[in-house]
């Protein structure tokens, strides 16, 4: 075979063979098959994209690049989480202490934020002494005993995904179905859960910006999952504003804390409470909301959560500190009205700036620095009345000030919002 025939094949919308795909990942994760073409098959994929066969058949072929966790020493179903992606997304910090909760074993793999999504494990990290990185037998070990890790992705899970995913990020063939897919639900399968709940966010701040196409991306990633006896639901979320009231590392984790504590705002708080009853479900637990709330209201969650950074290296008397910054900024609204829009892209890329986000994978990041909102979207608000907060250890410039400002519409308007748009199952 070569890959410029395989690469001509796509370009002209026809459909590959299972061989076919397995000879083109395999040759790009031994080496054989470089950059340029895998580039160029993304960017065939990203025009004509590909049948729900090559699809799966793409995604077991990268599920074979690399290792498969075994978690079948864990008594009980296991239950995993992912995101597709989002600003001010500390879902995982919750639901997975408040899952566990309930004796349902969370051993979860996260990643990295990069642009204006953060990532899970950048939070875990701007915790004192928190290790991601832990060996596979302690992760497993660790479920056994407090019944919840959340650790780093193993390098040595799906190759074909860190390769792949590095060259779209580059290529501009990140938001395209079969790709996201593929990406999606190897990690997933090799991963080893028995269950698995999708949070596929749709908005400006999502890589999914219409509905039809989130709906399209969830039903394919369900599919992939039932194809390989893993119970798989996917649900539909709202990305056009930030998740809860932080963007930041350790802001988020404060604000965790808050939600973990029964002491979050009512929306976010109610969202994750109806994410662990769809998970609690997916291991045959039926619980009310009101009952699934109970764990954040009793502490139940919240120790958990402690157990699980402290059974990490993470610094329990560190965790409550407030944000260290050399500047805190109050933005006030320039006129009375209800807030319209808080655009979940731009403020994740002003967080960015102040370095609570990666431009580039190597970007040093500063934990500390981040965004507070007082209001959110559908809230009314007067005239120099604090919409949010800035913390940085840059000097705000008025120009930044202007671009945050910019950002914020408020109008004489009445606004509904809604955190779950649909369940795909
Ligand atoms: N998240 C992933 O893991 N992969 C993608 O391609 C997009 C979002």
């Amino acid at each position: 075979m070569r890959a410029v025939d395989l690469i001509q094949k796509k370009r002209d919308g026809l459909e590959l063979s299972k061989a076919e795909i397995e000879w083109l990942i395999n040759g790009y994760v031994a080496g054989d098959v470089p950059d340029y073409q895998m580039s160029a098959f993304a960017m065939a994929i990203y025009f004509q994209g590909m049948t729900t066969r090559e699809i799966s058949d793409l995604t077991m072929a990268m599920v074979a690049t690399g290792e498969q966790i075994d978690l079948s020493a864990i008594a009980g179903i296991k239950v995993d989480k992912h995101s597709t992606g989002g600003v001010g997304d500390k879902v995982t910090l919750i639901l997975a202490p408040l899952v566990a909760s309930f004796d349902v074993p969370v051993a979860k793999m996260s990643g990295r934020g990069l642009g204006h999504t953060g990532g899970t494990l950048d939070k875990l990290e701007s915790i004192k002494g928190y290790q991601i990185e832990i060996e596979q037998e302690q992760f497993i070990k660790q479920v056994q005993d407090i019944g919840v890790s959340v650790i780093g992705q193993s390098d040595k899970l799906v190759k074909a995904d860190k390769l792949l995913y590095a060259l779209r990020d580059v290529t501009a063939t990140v938001d395209t179905i079969p790709l996201i897919a593929s990406s999606v639900m190897s990690k997933k399968i090799a991963a080893g859960a028995d269950a698995i709940l999708l949070d596929v966010t749709v908005g400006e701040g999502a890589f999914m910006k219409n509905i039809e196409d989130a709906r399209q991306l969830a039903q394919t990633m369900v599919e992939l999952g039932k194809a390989v006896g893993r119970k798989t639901v996917a649900v539909l979320t709202d990305m056009s504003q930030p998740v809860g009231t932080s963007i930041g590392n350790r802001l988020e984790i404060l604000e965790a804390l808050d939600i973990l504590q029964g002491k979050g705002r009512e929306d976010v708080t109610h969202f994750i409470c109806e994410l662990a009853q769809i998970m609690l479900g997916l291991a045959n637990i039926e619980k009310s909301i009101d009952e699934v709330r109970q764990h954040l209201e009793n502490g139940a969650a919240l120790q958990k959560f402690e157990e699980m950074v402290a059974a990490q290296g993470g610094d329990l008397d560190d965790l409550y500190r407030p944000v260290n910054v050399a500047y805190q900024v109050d933005i006030l609204a320039e006129q009375s009205g209800t807030i319209s829009a808080l655009p979940a892209l731009e403020f994740g890329l002003f967080a960015m700036k102040l370095g609570a986000g990666r431009a580039v994978k190597t970007d040093k990041l500063d934990y500390e620095s981040g965004i507070v909102f007082a209001k959110k979207v559908g809230q009314s608000i007067k005239e120099n009345e604090k919409i949010a907060t800035i913390f940085s250890n840059i000097k705000i410039s008025d120009e930044m000030l202007s671009e945050f400002q910019k950002n914020v519409k408020i109008e004489d308007v009445v606004v509904k919002t809604k955190e779950i748009l649909e369940i795909v199952s």
